[in-house]
C-alpha cells in the first residue's frame, strides 16, 4: 500500500473468494507484522512480489528501494527460514533487468550473468542473490523468476502504456525518452499470473525460470499502436492521438534492449503466452476506457507532483 497502492483494484477478491482471502496492510520490513500473519493463518506458500518498481524513482530517490526490495526481503526471508516447517515453498519475483542491457542480438537466459543497471534493478540483483543463498545455505524451498515488461488492467501510470493512454485521452503529451529506440519484451499480465502460478505448484526448489512475452517492441512501436487503437476506439475531431507525441531528454542510464528466452518455463513446465501484443493491447486500452473512475482515484495527488517535477 505505497503511492501505487489502490484497494479499488482488489474489492472484488473477498466476493470471488469468499473466506480465503485476507488483506492485511504491513510493512514487509516489519518482522513482527508479518510473523503475526503466518502464525495466524494457514499459510504453506510464500509468493513475494512486493517491490518498489519503477525505475525513473529509484534514480531520484533510491533510499525506499534499498528499503523495501533488500532489506524487505532479507526480513521476509527470515522469517521463512523461522517457520520452515511450514513454508513449503518461498517464491522470489524479480526482473529481466537484472541482467543489464542487450545489443541488437540475443536473449536473456536463466544462466545469463547479473549485470544491474539502474538502482532499482541493482537493489532487486541484491534480493535475488539472498534467495538463491537462503536455499543453498538453508535449504529453504525457493523459486525465483525473472520477468519482462508487464502490461494490463490496473497497472500505476507511471508505466509506458498506461501513461501514454492517460496522457492521450486528456490530449496531454506523451513523453518519449531518447529517440524511442529501446526495445522491451511485453508480456500481458495474466500471462505473467499464469507463469507465477505454474512455478508454485510446479517449479523445481533452487531453480530461476525466466518468463518473456515473446513481443519486442521498441517504444515508438508501442505508442504508435496504442494511437492507432485509440483512433479507432475513441477518435478525435481534430486529428489523430500521434500529435501529442514529445522526445524529451534520455533517462539516465537507459537500458537499450531487453529480451527473454523462457525456453526453461516452456519446455520443463509447460507453460506459453497466450496474449499477443496486438489483442493484449486492445484488451488494456478498452479496460482503461471502461474504467475512467479507477484511473482517477490513483492519480492522487503525491502522484501528480512526481508527474510535474518530471515534464515541467
Ligand atoms: O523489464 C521489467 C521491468 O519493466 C520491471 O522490472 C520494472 O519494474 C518495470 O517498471 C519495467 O521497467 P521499464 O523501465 O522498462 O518500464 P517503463 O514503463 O518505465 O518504461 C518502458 C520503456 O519506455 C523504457 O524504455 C522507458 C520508456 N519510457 C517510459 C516512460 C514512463 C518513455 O519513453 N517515456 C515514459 O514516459
Amino acid at each position: 500500500m505505497t503511492y501505487a497502492g489502490n484497494l479499488a483494484s482488489i474489492e472484488d477478491l473477498p466476493g470471488k473468494f469468499p473466506g480465503r482471502y485476507v488483506f492485511v496492510k504491513a510493512d514487509i520490513a516489519d518482522a513482527s507484522a508479518i510473523e503475526k500473519i503466518l502464525l495466524d493463518n494457514k499459510i504453506d506458500a510464500i509468493c513475494h512480489l512486493a517491490a518498489e518498481s519503477h525505475v525513473d524513482r529509484s534514480i531520484e530517490a533510491p533510499d525506499d528501494f534499498i528499503q523495501t526490495n533488500i532489506v524487505g526481503t532479507f526480513r521476509l526471508l527470515e522469517l521463512a527460514r523461522r517457520h520452515k516447517d511450514r513454508i513449503g515453498r518461498f517464491h522470489h519475483v524479480s526482473t529481466d533487468e537484472v541482467f543489464g542491457s542487450l545489443g541488437p542480438e540475443g536473449q536473456f537466459r536463466e544462466d545469463t550473468p547479473y549485470h544491474p543497471n539502474s538502482p532499482y534493478s541493482a537493489s532487486k540483483a541484491a534480493s535475488d542473490h539472498l534467495v538463491r543463498a537462503y536455499h543453498h545455505t538453508y535449504g529453504l524451498p525457493v523459486t525465483l523468476s525473472n520477468c519482462s515488461n508487464n502490461y494490463g488492467p490496473y497497472q500505476f501510470p507511471e508505466k509506458l502504456i498506461p501513461l501514454m493512454i492517460v496522457n492521450a485521452l486528456e490530449g496531454k503529451s506523451l513523453p518519449i525518452y531518447g529517440d524511442g529506440k529501446n526495445v522491451r519484451d511485453w508480456l500481458y499480465v495474466r500471462d505473467h499470473c499464469r507463469a507465477l502460478w505454474t512455478i508454485l505448484k510446479k517449479g523445481r526448489p533452487g531453480e530461476t525460470y525466466n518468463i518473456g512475452g515473446g513481443s519486442e517492441r521498441d517504444n515508438l512501436q508501442v505508442v504508435d499502436s496504442l494511437c492507432a487503437i485509440l483512433d479507432r476506439i475513441v477518435p478525435r475531431k481534430d486529428g489523430g492521438h500521434a500529435q501529442f507525441k514529445a522526445f524529451v531528454t534520455d533517462r539516465p542510464g537507459h537500458d537499450r534492449r531487453y529480451a527473454i528466452d523462457f525456453m526453461k518455463l516452456e519446455c520443463e513446465l509447460e507453460w506459453g503466452p497466450e496474449e499477443s501484443f496486438e489483442t493484449g493491447l486492445e484488451k488494456t486500452v478498452k479496460w482503461y476506457l471502461d474504467h475512467s473512475e479507477w484511473v482517477r482515484q490513483v492519480q492522487s495527488g503525491e502522484y501528480r507532483d512526481w508527474m510535474r517535477r518530471q515534464y515541467q
